[in-house]
């Protein structure tokens, strides 16, 4: 463990981030330009128009674009999105389903298997992937196939696995406006990370904040339904991936019907728990409400409670910036357990024993 003094030397975070988390982080913006651009160049056959439903399918850091894609069009277009974070497809999957294959890799065992399900479904695919299987399968299979750069963590190549998929959905006619979208999500990000990054010290740096309270304790981070729902479980994912450290999420106002209830005991153990809601303009006026009155429930029981609010006018960019901020805290948490937030080795080392079995 660290001293929550070295988030203020920038030398001890670089130190503690030889897989170069930081580096990724810095490059979102320029990383979704380039993606808009790896997109745009992808031809897409016109037997692709008029679909039915669409289903991104992938795990973790490969499967987090996909509820972007569907949160984004769902006040665009009319066509239901799934995300698939399973070996199987649904029922409904058939040829007027438009399937996104995700990942990074190429290899993750579940999204091959959904990949070959929907292959027998007659389904449109397209593969979107750094190389692997996925690739080879999907090239030879004759799919449009989305190649993205190598080199990061998956779950550092958001804009990556993200934006080729709505450049997909703009040449099928399903939504347009993407490069004022695009524009308004990189300059914010550029902004952003002028506030985030390592030589901002403590004081003015909301992310090494966030990072100070979750120290030592278990993050809790609730968003709102249809919002920053999957903000959340984002947030939870890089704490655990990056910081190495336990967390947990949920969504309002579901969780006004159950988890609210379970303020009282223990005592000792929710005295541990760093809240933190977060916030968007586009959330519901009675879903502000219930924050505010759960909030005032809870206040003298958990560790302490931190409110975080998305950036910009547009859906994208407002769930991307509070991905962007939550990406950040988990790097700094990383910095304060001395822990580098590169390998995944317990992801790796069930997937090396789910291949020898
Ligand atoms: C690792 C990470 C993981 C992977 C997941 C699927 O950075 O974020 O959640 O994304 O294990 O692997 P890929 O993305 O290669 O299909």
């Amino acid at each position: 463990m660290n001293n929550v003094n070295d988030l203020n030397s920038v030398e001890r975070i670089e130190t503690n981030d030889p897989g170069r988390m930081l580096d990724a982080l810095w490059r979102m913006p320029e990383q979704c330009e380039e993606a808009l651009a790896i997109g745009r160049k992808t031809e897409i056959p016109s037997g692709y128009a008029s679909v039915s439903n669409i289903v991104v399918t992938g795990l973790g850091g490969s499967a987090i674009g996909g509820d972007f894609l569907r949160l984004y069009i769902a006040e665009k277009t009319g066509v239901p999105v799934i995300v698939n974070r399973d070996y199987t497809l649904p029922a409904f999957v058939d040829s007027k389903t438009l399937v996104f294959a995700v990942s990074y890799s190429g290899n993750t065992e579940e999204t091959l298997s959904a990949y070959a399900q929907a292959r027998e479904t007659g389904a449109r695919i397209v593969a979107l992937t750094n190389g692997g299987k996925l690739r080879r399968l999907a090239e030879d299979d004759g799919y449009p196939v989305i190649v993205v750069p190598a080199g990061i963590s998956p779950r550092a190549a958001t804009g990556y696995l993200l934006i080729p998929t709505l450049t997909v959905l703009e040449k099928l006619g399903l939504i347009s406006g993407l490069d004022a979208e695009l524009d308004e999500l990189t300059r914010t990000l550029r902004s952003l990370r002028e506030e985030l990054q390592p030589k901002v010290p403590v004081e003015q740096n909301p992310a090494k904040q966030i990072a100070t309270r979750f120290y030592g304790k278990i993050p809790v981070i609730w968003g709102a339904a249809g919002s920053t729902e999957v903000v959340a479980m984002r947030w939870k994912g890089q704490v655990n991936e990056n910081g190495k450290a336990p967390a947990y999420w949920n969504v309002f106002p579901e969780l006004n019907h159950n988890e609210i209830v379970g303020f009282e005991e223990p005592s000792a153990l929710l005295g541990q728990l760093e809240i933190v809601i977060l916030r968007d303009s586009g959330d519901h006026p009675r879903v502000q409400k219930r924050m505010e009155i759960s909030k005032d429930i809870i206040k003298d029981v958990v560790s302490g409670i931190t409110e975080v609010w998305s950036r910009g006018e547009g859906r994208l960019t407002r769930m991307f910036s509070l991905t962007y901020i939550g990406d950040y805290v988990s790097v700094y948490l990383a910095t304060l357990y001395g822990i580098d937030p590169t390998p995944v080795r317990n992801i790796d080392h069930l997937k090396q024993k789910l291949a020898h079995s």
